[in-house]
């Protein structure tokens, strides 16, 4: 291993401020290049199963990592045209033999896209590919790879409402603000493992950045007492190249832990210069302590949180009014979407795009059109609702073509089965990013470039800057995620983040080779377990497209006859079942809703009969005895869905039992234990919802064939 000048160039601010915790087993690097150093140490001596020296000079048979800044060997092997095209993040992988001597070279124009090199090169030495004649090179599509991170609330790595009991005391949050009393050495500036574990794990995926407090936000976050913390914490962090932001309320500035520098409530005013001055105060705080500090995320006018329509005003003039108090310190505002008052329409997913899509739209004073200023991102679901199981990719992505916009994925499985089910993200996230918008240009006809991806990339409507979230999952476990298998929809966010052009299968195939085992029997049946999970939630959950029957209470067990004070919170919002049929009519007959879409997909959704049927009753009421495309009518065709999805939990548990042998007795025990759970809560899905439905369609459940119930 070879890597010139890894100890300059330090990153820290407060070396000397940061400490391990007592009895730690991972340890702090002050550079990028020193982080990539150890990874190669530990990596490769695991790996190879014995020590890999570090040498100077240029030994036979060497790793040498770095850029032409910190090494000359890296400029005399790497012709500096081939590192151009690179970019700032993007690394290559060569062969080179010279003067006699091999070696693999891992080289790019920075040190920490030199790191994101190192864990790919370990990446394929831990999956078994050839390293010989290696010839790669790669940069990612998107700018931006942040993780929302969303503390206790939603943390299901950490806690688990569901009841059904944790793995290896998971419980907790992943980061430590608030410990006091006897636990107050855990507190910052004292470095848990957990947080190097975390920052080693997202900068192997190319996660540059992470906003590390719920959404709902709390706005000791922005307090000197926590901003010292998160100093520390960005500190660790910063050598793994994750960058911190954080959350806020909007009326933070009302707020009395900030006294005497409050505002009044009428002082929220987006335009006035002390609300600006204040958020300008707070970011220069920031900065002084963390300089690479990224800027805020933004849920405003949302479930509750204040937002600047409390003033009159509208979101692209609160988004811009921080957007200005923030930009001269070059940081960004990430203004959350997920809006849905009901004074915009009855129809919930129509709400965002009523708000939104006129600001896009608005000619301005300099000949332009859109308002949103250009370090404004919002930040937008996947889907229309809520991170459902499966749902129409959300109409913004393509709608908003004068506004940069970050896509929002969930990580963390809130209404995929959080800590118990086994759900594989990948193909949902595929499945929405490869979906086309048909977006149409200036001119009316259809984009070249024009799926959801390319409209996250940049490509499909020239933005130059581009983000990509995922809500994290990380929780206190050791393997950070809880359910083993939760590890792999980390992984896979991280990889489609960076390049999502990839495809589910290959990403599964990779985690498996990685995380249990290179063998064939093993990495096909676990792949085939993984691929086929989330259809089959689909399935047993809302198949055919009734959206949210998810109990309010916990979000992971079904009640599809509740009626809450909220009508758009409700299960019987959603599925409108009655004696005519079941799901809920976004057509032009209905709410429309489908006129939201670029006019293929509207004409397409509109029509019962050409609505794709895993969508179907997003956008239609459907007649219980429709005739399906299987020949079966609609009420048979809904029963078998929720039993074909029950069944393939039962195989999952089967399948694994068959991979015993090739397994570690722990973890084989713990994802044994959840898909018991998983197996029994799938079937109490399908019963509750039948039973229910049963009521409205007046019809038998079917007894023939496999599938009967
Ligand atoms: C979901 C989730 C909330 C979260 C919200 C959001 O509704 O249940 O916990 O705050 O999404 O995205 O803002």
């Amino acid at each position: 291993i070879v890597v010139e000048n890894a100890g300059a160039a330090k990153v820290h601010r407060h070396t000397a401020n940061l400490s391990m915790a007592p009895g730690s087993t991972e340890h702090l690097v002050e550079t990028t290049l020193e982080a990539a150093r150890d990874e190669l140490v530990r990596g490769l001596g695991g790996l190879l199963g014995r020590p890999v020296p570090v040498r100077d000079g240029f030994p036979d048979r060497a790793v040498v990592v770095g850029t032409p800044d910190s090494s000359p060997l890296v400029r005399r092997l790497v012709p500096a045209r081939d590192l151009a095209p690179l970019g700032r993040d993007g690394y290559l992988i060569r062969s080179l033999t010279r003067g006699g001597h091999r070696s693999i070279v891992i080289a790019a124009t920075t040190d920490l896209a030199a790191l994101y090199g190192t864990f790919a090169f370990l990446r394929r030495i831990q999956a078994q590919q050839p390293v010989s004649e290696l010839d790669i090179s790669s940069v990612p599509r998107i700018n931006h790879r942040y993780l929302n991170y969303w503390e206790t609330e939603r943390l299901y790595a950490g806690n688990n409402p569901a009841g059904t009991g944790g793995l290896n005391g998971e419980n907790g949050a992943i980061f430590d603000f608030t410990a006091t009393g006897a636990s107050a050495a855990l507190n910052l500036p004292v470095i848990l493992d957990r947080y190097l574990v975390a920052a080693r794990a997202m900068a192997s995926l190319g996660i540059n950045g992470i906003t590390i407090n719920n959404v709902n936000a709390n706005s000791f976050y922005l307090t000197p007492a926590a901003i010292e913390q998160e100093a520390a914490l960005a500190d660790a962090l910063r050598p793994y190249g994750v960058r911190l932001a954080v959350s806020i309320n909007y009326a933070a500035p009302t707020d009395a832990r900030f006294a005497p520098d409050t505002l009044t409530r009428e002082e929220l005013d987006p335009y006035s210069a002390k609300f600006r001055d204040w958020w300008t105060r707070r970011a220069r705080q920031l900065q002084a302590a963390i300089p690479d500090f990224m800027g805020f995320t933004v849920k405003a006018n949302s479930e509750g949180q204040p937002g600047p329509q409390d003033l009159g005003y509208d979101h692209g003039d609160g988004a811009n009014g921080m957007a200005a108090a923030v930009a001269p310190l070059g940081m960004r505002i990430f203004w959350r979407t997920f809006v849905y008052n009901a004074d915009v329409d009855a129809d919930r997913l129509k709400r965002a795009y009523l708000e939104f899509g006129p600001i896009d739209e608005e000619p301005q004073p300099d000949g332009t059109t859109g308002r949103f200023a250009e370090n404004v991102f919002l930040q937008t679901k996947n889907g229309p609702l809520d991170y459902q199981p499966r749902e129409p990719a959300n109409p913004l992505f393509g709608r908003m073509e004068h506004t940069n916009q970050a896509i929002e994925l969930q990580v963390t499985q809130e209404y995929t089965g959080q800590n118990t089910m086994l759900c594989y993200l990948g193909p949902l996230w595929e499945e929405v990013l490869k979906s086309d918008t048909y977006a149409t240009g200036p001119d009316g006809r259809l984009l070249a470039r024009r799926l959801v991806g390319h409209v996250v990339d940049g490509s499909a409507q020239g933005h130059p800057d581009t983000a990509i979230v995922g809500v994290a999952n990380f929780g206190n476990a050791d393997n950070l995620t809880g359910h083993h298998f939760a590890q792999a929809n980390l992984y896979a966010f991280g990889r489609l983040a960076w390049d999502w052009t990839l495809d589910a299968r290959g990403i599964a195939e990779d985690w498996v080779r990685l995380t249990w085992s290179n063998r064939d029997f093993v990495v096909r049946t676990i792949a085939a377990m993984m691929m086929g999970s989330r259809e089959a939630l689909v399935s047993y959950q809302t198949p055919l497209g009734v959206a949210h029957q998810f109990r309010s209470s916990d979000h992971y067990g079904p009640n599809p006859a509740e009626r809450l004070a909220r009508d758009d919170w409700s299960p019987v919002y959603y599925n409108k079942a009655d004696t005519a049929g079941l799901g809920y009519d976004r057509s032009p007959t209905g709410s429309n809703f489908v006129a939201q879409y670029f006019p293929v997909l509207a004409a397409r959704y509109g029509d019962i009969d050409t609505v794709p049927e895993n969508l179907l009753m997003w956008f239609h009421h459907v007649p219980w005895d429709r005739k399906m495309r299987t020949g079966r009518i609609f009420w048979d065709e809904l029963v078998y869905r929720y039993q074909t999805g029950v069944h393939y939990v039962s195989w999952l548990r089967q399948a694994w039992d068959a991979l015993e042998p090739h397994v570690d007795a722990r973890r084989f025990a713990e994802v044994k234990a959840k898909l018991a759970a998983h197996e029994a809560d799938a079937g109490s899905w399908r019963d509750t919802c039948v039973g229910y439905w049963r009521q409205f369609s007046g019809r038998a459940i079917p007894t023939d064939g496999p599938l009967s119930l």
